[in-house]
């Protein structure tokens, strides 16, 4: 039907991180034509980045835990903006998708009962992260290509979609260029999935790796999706800073949940001085007490490093501008200090967080059961994406499905550490389910060639100028910008500004100029990312203006407070019939009563 090479699936899944995966293997168990593209290699994916477990409540060290106080902890952690029937979800399927997993293989450390362990975790109330050391995202990755590939999914490798094919208003297909050759690419769907990732490369100091432009957010968004929460970035605390050449890259919560301090230049433990009232029932300003946690005492309140990382990563940048910090420009993080309290403690870091010790030891010479991290925040995970029906996950566009951290909701105004690792399995399983319901009840699609020869056309622009800026310029000047104005804390007039970068970045990212051919040409592949990335970058400062008050991961120094009125509503953004973002303010759905109930008790 074109001049490139077709492809035809039922069920189309683009991105092949834990979500896609597993959206991939459920779509095809449920006996449709399943094509994955990945815009890397297969198994290079952020889902590795989730070092320290899948949360679920499995109670497997703690019998108080359940799918209730797993639910709550979620709404709390993000400030009871989250779509309630996906926590609700979420904290039920969990613990089955978990074992579903081991019985494909996957190797998880035990309990000395044979049961799998679970870790604490920043704002779960019990041992709650089913984990292997601190390589769980790794083992899952692992684990679920494993079982896909058998699965009869067809893999196209280092490939970039640039756009999404309509008839009508609904999703048909999808159109994107092979990495290496440069060659286009056509799909042809009935359905297709959405699980792209996050947004991390706008900017500068990220946890994410090259691949996270927000493509999937952007496609959606042009494609006529609606895309929701997009103020609510995730910025983890704990990301190393030195030497320069690693800075942003993760060190897990896990070593916190492990009974890591954090100790700003003078030794302070300073997160004693900072316990939000939200919390202060359940967490202790006292080591010892703390330690008793760690160790699995029942009736210790948690050390305040396992606050939620909206929170810890706030009291960071405070011990920093307030010239606390230490000579790289973060603050120390230590596990080391449990030597006080074990006697085989140098061992027991080594069995417990053999990740962070090779990856200090060979990027910074720092032996981590001897001495402190030097750390700093780092943007990780997108709360925000493209809004999803709870049960089904399609969006507003017929056809098109979206899971894992590219579709939104069940995260509200700040997601919990592990939450994501379970969140794609769960939500990535029901995409798949119900994206090959929608393939067998709807037929083929038509797709107007029009949609394909504009996106070609659009695509080698960049080839044909003579002049014009490169566009590694503009993402880099992009990164700053976004990390110096709409970063972790934030301020209208700053954001006005960056609303004013933006639009010139836009217009220099219109005419940018590569050179050299489509043959494996990374110049070229960043002038098409920029188009998401600020497509992204403006979604996020947009919402950010709108959202006046502080809540979760979203900090305005101008509103330091949270606002109860504010709290009623999601900020959802669309493109209107102009090609203009618009935003609008939408009252967050009334709880099932029996839910509510729920939080009540719980309170
Ligand atoms: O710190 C971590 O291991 C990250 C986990 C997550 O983002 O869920």
């Amino acid at each position: 039907m074109n001049a490139y090479d077709t492809y035809n699936y039922d069920v189309l899944v683009i991105g092949a991180g834990g979500a896609g995966l597993r959206a991939a293997i459920e779509a095809s168990a449920h006996g449709v034509t399943v094509g994955l593209v990945c815009k890397s290699l297969l198994g290079k994916a952020h889902t590795v980045m989730a070092e320290g477990g899948i949360a679920a409540a499995m109670a497997n060290v703690d019998d108080r835990d359940s799918w209730k106080v797993h639910f709550t902890d979620t709404l709390r952690g993000g400030q009871y903006l989250n779509n309630w029937r996906m926590a609700e979800l979420h904290a039920k399927e969990a613990p089955d998708c978990v074992r579903e997993l081991e019985s494909w293989g996957a190797l998880f450390d035990r309990t000395k009962d044979g049961k799998i362990l679970q870790r604490n975790f920043g704002g779960h109330k019990y041992p709650r992260l089913a984990h292997v050391g601190d390589r769980t995202g790794l083992e899952m990755i692992r684990t679920l290509q494993d079982h896909g590939i058998h699965q009869g999914v067809e893999v196209h490798m280092e490939c970039t979609v640039i756009t999404l094919l309509k008839d009508g208003e609904r999703i048909v297909g999808a159109f994107g260029y092979e990495r290496e050759r440069g060659r286009f690419k056509t799909f042809q769907a009935k359905a297709v999935i959405l699980a792209t990732g996050g947004v991390g490369r706008a900017y500068k100091i990220t946890s994410n790796s090259w691949e996270y432009t927000g493509d999937g957010h952007s496609l959606a968004y042009h494609a006529g999706a609606e895309l929701i929460d997009m103020e609510f970035l995730q910025f983890h605390p704990t990301g190393m800073i030195w030497p320069p050449s690693v800075s942003g890259i993760l060190v897990t919560e896990g070593v916190r949940g492990e009974g890591g301090i954090l100790l700003n230049k003078n030794g302070e433990r300073f997160m004693f001085n900072n316990i939000p009232d939200l919390y202060k029932n359940q967490t202790s300003d006292n080591e010892e007490e703390g330690w008793r946690y760690i160790q699995g005492d029942k009736n210790a309140k948690r050390p305040p490093e396992l606050l939620t990382r909206d929170h810890v990563a706030r009291c960071i940048v405070r011990e920093i501008k307030e010239g606390r910090g230490s000579p790289h420009g973060g603050v120390y993080l230590d596990i080391s200090w449990i030597k006080k309290k074990i006697s085989n403690s140098e061992e027991h870091i080594r069995k417990k967080l053999p990740g962070m010790y090779h990856m200090f030891k060979k990027l910074a010479d720092i032996d981590i059961t001897k001495e402190p991290m030097e750390i700093g925040p780092t943007t990780h995970y997108m709360m925000g994406g493209i809004r999803v029906d709870p049960d089904t996950q399609m969006s507003t566009m017929p056809g098109l499905f979206a899971a894992g951290e590219c579709g939104a909701g069940l995260h509200g105004a700040n997601r919990l550490g592990g939450n994501s690792l379970s969140d794609l399995l769960v939500f990535g399983k029901r995409a798949g389910e119900y994206a090959a319901k929608f393939a067998k009840e709807y037929g083929d699609g038509t797709i107007d060639e029009k949609q394909i020869t504009d996106a070609a056309k659009w695509a080698l622009e960049p080839f044909e100028r003579d002049k014009g800026d490169s566009p590694y310029d503009i993402q880099f000047a992009l990164q700053e910008m976004m990390q110096q104005l709409v970063g972790i804390v934030r301020n209208e007039t700053e954001m006005l500004r960056a609303k004013e970068h933006l639009g010139l970045m836009s217009q220099r990212a219109a005419n940018a100029r590569v050179v050299g051919n489509r043959e494996f040409n990374p110049g070229w592949h960043t002038a098409l990312d920029l188009f998401n990335m600020l497509t992204i970058s403006e979604a996020i400062t947009m919402a950010a203006l709108e959202r006046k008050e502080s809540r979760g991961a979203h900090f305005r120094e101008d509103y330091p407070d949270k606002d109860p009125q504010s709290g009623k509503f999601n900020l959802v953004i669309k493109k209107d019939a102009d090609g203009k973002m618009i935003i609008r303010q939408e009252p967050i759905p009334e709880i099932r009563e029996e839910l509510k109930q729920l939080i009540e008790e719980m309170k």
